[in-house]
C-alpha cells in the first residue's frame, strides 16, 4: 500500500505556495453541498474524505460541523501522518458500513483502469447518499486547468468513461454532486442530469 509518489515533495510543489486550490475556495463548495443536503431533507451527518491529502474537506467538517463524524483516508504514508488520516487504498478498501457524504477530489486520475474501475465500486459501496466527485480529465487537462499549478502526469480519460460507470448507481445532481439512487433523495426531473 505504500505510495512513494505522494510524499513530501509532492505535497511541498502542489500544497506548498501555489496550492492548486485554497481552504477557502474548499470551504464555499463544502457549505454549498452541506445545505444543498439540508434542502433535500436528507442532512449529513457522517462524511469520508477519500484521498483526503491536505485534508480540507474533513478540516471544514470538523471545524464548522463538529456533530458530524468525520473520517478521512489516504494511501499516501506521507499524508496520513502530516494530516492525521487513516492509510487505505480506495482500490482495494471499502468501509464496513456506509457514509452520508463521500468525498473523492482529484484522485482518480492516478489510477490506472482497472485501479479506477474497482476505485469508483468501493466510493458506490462507500456512499448512502451523497457523492462529492471530480478527476482531472482528458479534456480538463487542455482546457480548464492552469497547466502549471497541476498535475498532468496522470491516467487522463474522457469524462464520459466516469460518467457511465457513476450513472449505474448514481443520479447527477451537477457540479460534482452525485446522489445515490438508493438513497431516501428525491430530486425533481430537472434537478438533475438526464
Ligand atoms: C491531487 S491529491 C488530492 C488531494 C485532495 N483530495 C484535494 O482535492 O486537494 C491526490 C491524493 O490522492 C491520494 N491517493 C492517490 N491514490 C490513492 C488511492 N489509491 N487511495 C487513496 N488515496 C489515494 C494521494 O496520496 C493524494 O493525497
Amino acid at each position: 500500500m505504500v505510495n512513494q509518489r505522494f510524499n513530501k515533495s509532492y505535497f511541498d510543489r502542489y500544497y506548498g505556495k501555489r496550492p492548486v486550490r485554497s481552504l477557502h475556495e474548499v470551504a464555499h463548495l463544502a457549505t454549498a453541498v452541506h445545505e444543498l443536503a439540508t434542502w433535500w431533507s436528507s442532512p449529513i451527518r457522517s462524511v469520508l474524505e477519500v484521498g483526503a491529502g491536505p485534508g480540507d474537506w474533513s478540516n471544514w467538517y470538523r471545524t464548522m460541523q463538529p456533530n458530524v463524524r468525520v473520517t478521512s483516508v489516504d494511501v499516501s504514508e506521507h499524508a496520513c501522518a502530516t494530516y492525521g488520516h487513516q492509510q487505505r487504498d480506495i482500490s482495494s478498501w471499502s468501509p464496513s458500513s456506509p457514509f452520508d457524504l463521500v468525498i473523492c477530489m482529484d484522485v482518480l486520475q492516478y489510477l490506472d483502469d482497472i485501479n479506477a474501475t474497482r476505485a469508483l465500486r468501493n466510493l458506490t459501496k462507500a456512499t448512502r447518499t451523497y457523492l462529492y466527485f471530480d478527476a482531472l480529465t482528458t479534456f480538463d487537462a487542455k482546457h480548464t486547468v492552469d497547466r502549471d499549478a497541476t498535475d498532468l502526469d496522470a491516467h487522463l480519460r474522457s469524462g464520459t468513461w466516469y460518467r457511465q460507470r457513476l450513472s449505474r448507481s448514481f443520479k447527477q445532481a451537477g457540479a460534482g454532486l452525485w446522489v445515490r439512487k438508493t438513497s431516501s433523495v428525491v430530486l425533481h426531473e430537472l434537478e438533475h442530469a438526464r
